[in-house]
């Protein structure tokens, strides 16, 4: 067996407690040799005891290990001088300086969860929404013009080698998938707004060309106003979505709240060289440290590590652990064994992550 390194920042709020919780569900499944947790520091907590929200020796680990695992990022009040949020930074770092370029959400309804739209069952909403992660709105993050306390602007930025990559990313992922539920077709839908801005126009234009050497693969395409009336309409239709960054965040929110919500949405942030994964949801600090957060996403983002690792370094023993992994949390929501607070339940952090430990076995 391998020996896999993972930079691994459990970060704040109940970020340490979903880590946790992970860490012991990935050894009960590949046992405690598999992996080895660099545990590493940062967000806005470090941030107010050092000054530095990602520290260097953690930038270097996260660019020289195999993974990154990080649990969450964030807390109320501690924000720059231009009311930005600090515990922010930790992410955005990683993900430019690291560059992340696709920002993976898997919106997927599980048996056992019922989605608010009633009309779905278990696998009825499946597609995953392919976020560009390093440029779109974002670019301007700490760029943007604040004018003499009247005027400030941000801008949007796409480029021919940022959509062209990502949008290759969308075509690649829907080729290894089974299709939209409604009707099993290969699918990619961009999503922009190319009726009113250039910039948009342009990303469609490039996901347009990358489209034509992908002819077994449809290509859709939805206003990103348009697209929050089909999720919730017809989420069914949808196999892989594209979209700019800011758009990306933005429905990706939508998407995870029609299969249970941010505490069962997954999320791998991925470059030629490096990945991170997390829970798509925050900090929560509300609820750090009573033990009730649910360890789903961040579990579920750990197999989606273990996926993208098995690929990379060409190890079936990996995947296979994930597929159990996956099992595992399937059969326990099914039975009901154990149901998270945010689906309804009352099980909490330590409660989940034993049934999953015991569910397999
Ligand atoms: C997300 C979050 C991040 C974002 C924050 C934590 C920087 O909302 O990953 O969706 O804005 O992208
Ligand atoms: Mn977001």
């Amino acid at each position: 067996m391998t020996h896999y390194k993972i930079a691994t920042i459990a970060g704040d709020g109940i970020g340490p407690e979903v880590t946790d919780a992970t860490v012991k569900v990935l050894q009960a499944a590949l046992g405690r040799d598999a992996l080895h947790f660099e545990m590493l520091d940062g967000g806005a907590a470090h941030y107010r005891k050092s000054g530095e929200v990602l520290p260097e020796d953690t930038f270097t680990a996260c660019r020289d290990l195999d993974a990154v695992l990080h649990g969450a990022a964030g807390l109320p009040g501690v924000t720059y001088p231009d009311g930005t949020e600090v515990g922010n930074e930790l992410h955005l770092q990683l993900r430019f300086r690291l560059d992340l370029y696709a920002n993976v959400r898997p919106v997927k309804l599980l048996s056992g969860v019922t989605s608010p739209l009633r009309a779905f069952e278990e696998g009825g909403i499946d597609y995953v929404i392919i976020r560009e992660n390093t440029e779109g709105l974002y670019a301007s993050r700490g760029a943007g013009v604040l004018l003499r306390g009247e005027v400030a602007t941000d801008t949007l930025m796409v480029t021919r080698k940022g959509t062209e990559r990502v949008a290759r990313f969308a075509f690649d992922l829907s080729r290894k998938r089974n299709g939209a539920p409604r009707d099993g077709k290969r699918r990619v839908t961009v999503c922009d707004k190319a009726n009113i801005l250039r910039s948009y126009a342009f990303f469609r234009g490039v996901c347009d060309e990358v489209a034509a050497d992908y002819p077994d693969v449809e290509i859709d395409y939805a206003y990103a106003d348009a697209i929050t009336v089909h999720l919730i309409k017809r989420p069914d239709f949808y196999d892989v979505i594209v979209a700019e960054n800011m758009f990306g965040d933005i429905i990706s929110d939508l998407g995870a709240t029609t299969v249970g919500g941010m505490g069962i949405s997954p999320s791998g942030e991925i470059g030629d060289n490096q990945a991170l994964f997390q829970g798509a949801h925050g900090s929560a600090p509300d609820i750090a440290g009573q033990d009730v957060a649910s360890p789903l996403a961040t579990i579920l983002s750990a197999t989606m590590m273990l996926r993208w690792l098995s690929d990379r370094h060409g190890d079936a023993t990996l995947s296979e652990a994930a597929a159990r992994i996956d099992g595992a949390v399937d059969k326990v929501l099914a039975q009901g064994a154990a149901v998270p607070r945010d689906l309804g339940g009352t099980a909490g952090c330590t409660e989940m992550t034993d049934a999953i430990c015991r569910a397999l076995g």
